[in-house]
């Protein structure tokens, strides 16, 4: 029996099989039996969109389920301590503390689990509810034998005091040897001025996972079991001409068999043509979603950089885009610079840099 179509290129949605991420996952898993203190507790995962990382962090809080873990994905952008000191955490205390029923009877409230006024935490560092309530949370769950794992997705987009409120209640853990743990994912950008922030610490000291294109074997092992499971076969050309065309994004994977699995109709299997036919639709959806948000705050001089380097087929030789530019070597090497950290192009051997992202150049080209 065949299902419906079985790719899915929408952000933030988990694919049917994952492609590749399996060593990180593995240590991962390492890190919670190995018990506090073990480094890769705490992580911050960087990544271009579409690179993976909500699915990374979706599959990371699954290997914390399967043992028991308490995950609490912190809610995105503003309001994410008042949200997670009001709602999220008591909720959690209220399920599993056997003792809270008692002290709401006595006490009134679970904040009677040790906190102090909550209207002075914008004139203190520390959020001492927030704290306490994580506290009691990991120890409830330390008694079960398992842990606190708490992650955040897109970081960048977190208030930078609700993070220094977030920091101090995890360190406090930490020094504490709590079982507790910690995943955030944003853009590389967003990362690199969060930790050039006041009160990011714990963050400065998270492992910096920088997430990496999928392996050429990756993608055709996921799109082969992908359309496999799923009731049909890629023919061995199809799949490698995927592979050609996905350049490891993960996005892309989704995206090109979707088109691929449409294209091919009612037939059992999908064609090398079904594969080739996808081609105008990627370009134009890697634009739209893709590169133009990317490029949105990206100021002009690193623009004309980009432009001046996507005349080219491949790789650019940096001396001649500054030539091109009609701009000094030197300058030409930080507009450079900048372009790397927003991890827009990549260094590509001595003198020579190339697009990060794939269909960028083509992107670039049509305006
Ligand atoms: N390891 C993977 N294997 C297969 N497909 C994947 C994998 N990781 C991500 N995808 C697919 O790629 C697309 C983008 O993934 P995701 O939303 O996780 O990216 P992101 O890095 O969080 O992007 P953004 O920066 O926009 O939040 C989704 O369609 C998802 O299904
Ligand atoms: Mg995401």
């Amino acid at each position: 029996m065949r299902g419906g179509n079985p790719f899915r290129p929408s952000f933030g949605t988990s694919p049917r099989v994952v492609a590749g991420r399996a060593d990180l996952l593995d240590e991962f898993d390492i890190a919670l039996d190995e018990g506090p203190g073990s480094p890769m507790r705490s992580i911050l995962l960087s990544g271009a969109r579409g690179m993976g990382k909500t699915v990374l962090l979706n599959e990371l809080e699954e290997r914390a389920r399967v043992r028991g873990w308490h995950v609490l994905r912190l809610p995105e952008g503003p309001g994410l301590m008042s949200e997670l000191e009001r709602t999220v955490l008591p909720a959690r205390l209220t399920e599993h503390d056997p003792t809270s029923q008692r002290r709401r009877i006595t006490g009134g409230s679970i904040s009677a689990v040790g906190s102090v006024s909550t209207d002075t935490s914008e004139a203190y560092p520390t959020t001492p509810s927030v704290a306490t309530m994580l506290q009691r949370l990991a120890e409830i769950a330390r008694s079960h034998g398992t842990g606190v794992l708490l992650t955040l997705d897109e970081v960048q987009a977190a208030p930078i005091e609700d993070v220094a409120r977030l920091a101090s209640a995890y360190q406090h853990l930490l020094r504490d040897e709590s079982e507790i743990a910690f995943v955030g994912a944003g853009l590389p950008t967003g990362i690199a001025a969060l930790l050039g922030q006041q009160g990011s610490t714990f963050l400065r000291r998270a492992e910096r996972v920088d997430l990496a294109p999928l392996r050429r074997e990756e993608v055709l092992d996921a799109a082969v079991r992908t359309v496999r499971e799923a009731g049909r076969v890629i023919s061995a050309e199809a799949g490698e001409r995927l592979a050609d065309v996905v350049h490891g994004y993960p996005y892309l994977l989704q995206l090109v068999g979707y088109q691929a699995w449409r294209a091919a109709g009612d037939d059992e299997v999908i064609t090398l043509a079904d594969v080739e036919a996808t081609l105008p639709v990627v370009v134009d959806r890697m634009s739209r979603l893709v590169h133009t948000p990317a490029l949105r705050q990206v100021p002009q001089g690193q623009l004309d950089y980009l432009r001046a380097m996507a005349q080219d087929d491949g790789p650019s030789s940096t001396g001649e885009v500054a030539a091109r530019l009609g701009v000094s070597k030197q300058h030409g090497n930080v507009v450079r610079g900048r372009l790397i950290d927003r991890e827009l192009i990549v260094p590509a051997g001595h003198g020579l840099v190339d697009m990060a992202l794939p269909y960028l150049r083509e992107h670039l080209r049509r305006g």
